[in-house]
């Protein structure tokens, strides 16, 4: 099996790779990184309650954590064209997707962690800050500081911030 390098953070020490019909991504084991395999466990228990078909593997050698994913077609968020039906129909993804699977919140709903299928559906990649937050406020202050940070331009601040009230 050949697999090629995506994406390499070496400050991180991560690695993920396309590998023929699944992606496979890898943490280095640091002394200093939090990450443990039970807390990988943990993570991908709750991914399997927003996604049952998302994971297809997982292990730990003496180097690394492992997992195997499901390859999700599409366009990243960060190279697609943005205007304001785009902006709000990813906030309203970004909420709504929080509140269906309540108490689970993705954690880190950065555009590069958002792919848009051919048809135009968001859907997330980049589980590692999967998360369970009960507190609404706090969420919804978070996606919407993320929202501002992702889309800078002015104009997309009052969509945002609207979207982000009204919940
Ligand atoms: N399941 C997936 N399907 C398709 N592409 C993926 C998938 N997981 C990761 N990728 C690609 O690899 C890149 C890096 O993966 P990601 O998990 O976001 O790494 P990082 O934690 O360093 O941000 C993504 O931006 C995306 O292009
Ligand atoms: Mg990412």
């Amino acid at each position: 099996m050949t697999c090629i390098l995506l994406h390499n953070r070496k400050k991180y020490l991560r690695r993920v790779y396309h590998c023929g019909d699944y992606i496979y991504k890898e943490w280095f084991k640091q002394p200093w990184q939090n990450l443990t395999y039970s807390k990988l466990i943990d993570q991908i228990e709750l991914i399997r309650r927003v996604d049952s078909t998302y994971i297809l593997g997982h292990g730990e050698n003496t180097k690394v954590f492992w997992i195997k994913m499901r390859i999700i077609e599409g366009q990243s968020g960060w190279e697609c064209k943005w205007d304001s039906f785009f902006v709000k129909k990813i906030v309203n993804f970004i909420i709504n997707h929080y509140e269906s699977f309540y108490v689970i919140y993705h954690g880190d709903p950065a555009l590069s962690n958002i792919i848009m299928s051919e048809e135009n559906t968001p859907q997330y990649i980049d589980y590692d800050n999967i998360q369970k937050n009960e507190n609404k406020i706090q969420v919804l202050k978070h996606i919407e500081s993320k929202c501002i940070e992702a889309f800078k331009k002015k104009k997309y601040v009052k969509i945002i911030k609207d979207l982000c009230h009204a919940y």
